[in-house]
């Protein structure tokens, strides 16, 4: 096992000395769920005012040590983003659309008034930590290596205002998909009383706040016995924006059309989302970016006309929506079991992230050999 420091594409690389052994990491792998199992390393960059970015390093994965006063903890600027490497048919890994992730991050760093990261750099982390941790991409069939870059004030000062120092992260741990094992369709509840996003606010930035703010509502989604909770839109409750993390899509017209909410400033803009409008019209699906209202959801599930409703983000794949509840009453799409449409997408999609399709759009960014 080495230490020495070794350099490559401007991250300094030191080993952790504390790898853990493959019987480790096969017993920890065999059933990882999500986010709890991480892998041996970490990536690591700081910004200053004076330094910019600096001290980019690869180590072993480790405690953070954190002044009470750092400005993260009081004020919350703090930003992230999920993405997944997956394990090829040849052996190799491959990351699905790491540039997408690094410009949203950077638009959501603009957004919190946080430095913007070199693309490069962002790269860079990804391509180290996938190296350095590959034996941790799981090759079980379904699972993946899900990557989280973050992004955290740091400076130890409590006054308010944007801060003068931040740390950079990116960690990695092995996954089974969210709703995994049998493709369930959750159940929705459509939230009157609380909303994700107001024109104007941090809704199409992916921070933290917003997350923190969405637990009290998906608790009461789980309160009425749903799944997930549907936010819809501030003013006036009415048109339909998100699925708890993830966009959502509805398909009509006898399975020929796939409608999204279109990026109206408060919905998050969604790799998956993106990857699927660029999919869909190569299996023969018209798209669309348009809105839908709760009335014409409940309407078009009830006559037919929407067939199958999903939701889709890196960490669920897709998710089929089986059954939506509101404060006016529920119901089923189709007959509530996972629409023919969804799974084709949801296939189409796997498919190439898993390197058993092509990939014409050159999503796939490969990692070492
Ligand atoms: C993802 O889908 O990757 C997300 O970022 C959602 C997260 C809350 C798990």
């Amino acid at each position: 096992m080495t230490t020495a420091a070794d350099t490559k594409g401007g991250i300094e690389t030191v080993p952790s000395t504390s790898r853990r052994s493959d019987a480790e990491r096969e017993a920890l792998m065999a059933d990882p769920g999500f986010g709890r199992v991480h892998t041996d390393h970490m990536v690591a960059i700081r910004w200053s005012v004076e330094q910019g970015w600096h001290g980019a390093k690869l180590t072993a994965y480790e405690p953070l040590q954190l002044d009470p006063s750092a400005m993260v903890l009081h004020y919350g600027q703090a930003i992230f983003e999920g993405l997944k490497a997956y394990r090829q048919p040849d052996g190799g890994v491959a990351v699905f659309r790491p540039e997408e992730n690094a410009h949203r991050f950077n638009r959501s760093a603009a957004r919190l008034a946080m430095p913007e990261l070199p693309v490069e750099l962002f790269m860079d982390a990804v391509d180290a930590l996938v190296d350095a941790d590959r034996d941790w991409v799981p090759t079980a069939e379904g699972q993946s290596l899900y990557l989280r870059p973050f992004m955290i004030a740091t400076e130890a000062q409590v006054g308010m205002r944007p801060a003068h120092e931040y740390l950079f992260l990116l960690i990695a741990f092995p996954v089974t998909p969210f709703f995994s094992g049998e493709i369930k369709p959750v159940t929705v509840w459509l939230s009157d009383e609380y909303v994700r996003a107001a024109q104007g606010g941090t809704g199409e930035a992916k921070c933290a706040g917003n997350y923190a703010g969405s637990l009290l509502a998906q608790r009461q989604a789980a309160e009425k016995g749903c799944d997930q909770v549907v936010w819809l839109d501030a003013v006036e409750r009415r048109w339909v924006e998100e699925m708890g993390g993830m966009n959502l899509f509805f398909v009509s017209d006898g399975g020929t059309r796939l409608m999204t909410p279109a990026l109206t400033g408060t919905l998050l803009p969604g790799v998956v989302r993106d990857s699927l409008l660029q999919l869909a019209p190569e299996l023969g699906l018209t798209v669309e970016e348009g809105r839908i209202s709760v009335d014409d959801w409940r309407k078009g599930a009830e006559d037919g006309s929407i067939s199958e409703v999903f939701a889709c983000g890196t960490a669920a794949v897709i998710a089929p929506v089986g059954h939506a509840k509101s404060s006016s009453g529920e119901w089923t799409m189709g007959d509530g079991s996972s629409g023919e449409v969804t799974l084709r997408l949801r296939s189409a999609l796997l498919d190439l992230q898993y390197g058993r399709a092509a990939d014409p759009h050159g999503w796939m960014r490969r990692v070492g050999s």
